[in-house]
């Protein structure tokens, strides 16, 4: 089995620690660097943005994964790509024209994900599987860190792999929201690829250690 990959929310970290943050992710075992760019309208809360993101880009020395709750996010994708995304994820509810954004992305050098909100069904997404290199599943609602995991999340995650798996597409599995010791290792069970964690990463006492054993969890 492929090894389950940590992907740290920055959007829990200390913004006036930033650079110590991001130092902390680059020196610890996490595999990604999660970005959240909220812009108000898609998700009730805006987090921050572009100079931020080149801040970050600047000093990170791990894959860039951007989830964009943004609506009409085919307006900044060039951005994305010269601010260091190299993954850029849009919401499946945000694009009307999806497979389009799909190949959009990848043209300017990206990897593409898209992201589900807790009620849109993964069967949504049969006709352009094979196009997606990320399916976030969102486990929270999203706007806000620090929300508790929605159970239903479980059968999504093995519903997607058995479409991903009947269409021998390349696509991985990411987990969004709520992640904590208690579900990384049902979750990698299930299927999931890469765990996102925010909150229970930045909220302890020992943040690369947590990284470590909620890795170690994850691959157990
Ligand atoms: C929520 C964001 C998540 C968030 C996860 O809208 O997309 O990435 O940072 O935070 P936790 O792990 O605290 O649920
Ligand atoms: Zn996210």
């Amino acid at each position: 089995m492929s090894t389950t990959l940590i992907a740290p929310s920055v959007l829990a970290s200390d913004f006036g620690n930033l650079q110590r943050d991001v130092e902390m992710i680059n020196q610890s075992e996490a595999d990604w660097f999660h970005i959240d760019i909220m812009d108000g309208v898609f998700v009730p809360n805006i987090s921050f943005g572009m100079p931020v993101l080149k801040a970050i880009s600047q000093h990170a020395t791990k894959t860039i994964d951007v989830h964009l709750m943004i609506v009409d996010p085919d307006r900044y994708i060039k951005e994305f790509a010269a601010l260091g995304a190299n993954i850029l994820t849009v919401h499946y509810e945000a694009c009307t024209h999806l497979h389009r954004t799909l190949q959009a992305i990848k043209a300017e050098g990206m990897k593409a994900g898209v992201a589900i909100n807790p009620h849109t069904s993964v069967d949504l997404l049969k006709d352009v599987i094979k196009d997606i290199d990320l399916v976030c599943i969102m486990s929270v609602n999203p706007g806000f860190g620090g929300q508790s995991f929605i159970e239903n999340t479980f059968k999504k995650v093995q519903k997607l792999k058995e479409i991903i798996i009947t269409n021998n597409a390349p696509t991985l599995i990411e987990i969004d929201g709520g992640v904590t010791d208690k579900n990384a290792a049902e979750l990698s069970n299930a299927g999931a690829d890469v765990l996102v964690a925010g909150s229970f990463v930045f909220k302890s006492d020992d943040q690369p250690e947590t990284i470590k054993n909620l890795r170690s969890i994850a691959n157990s």
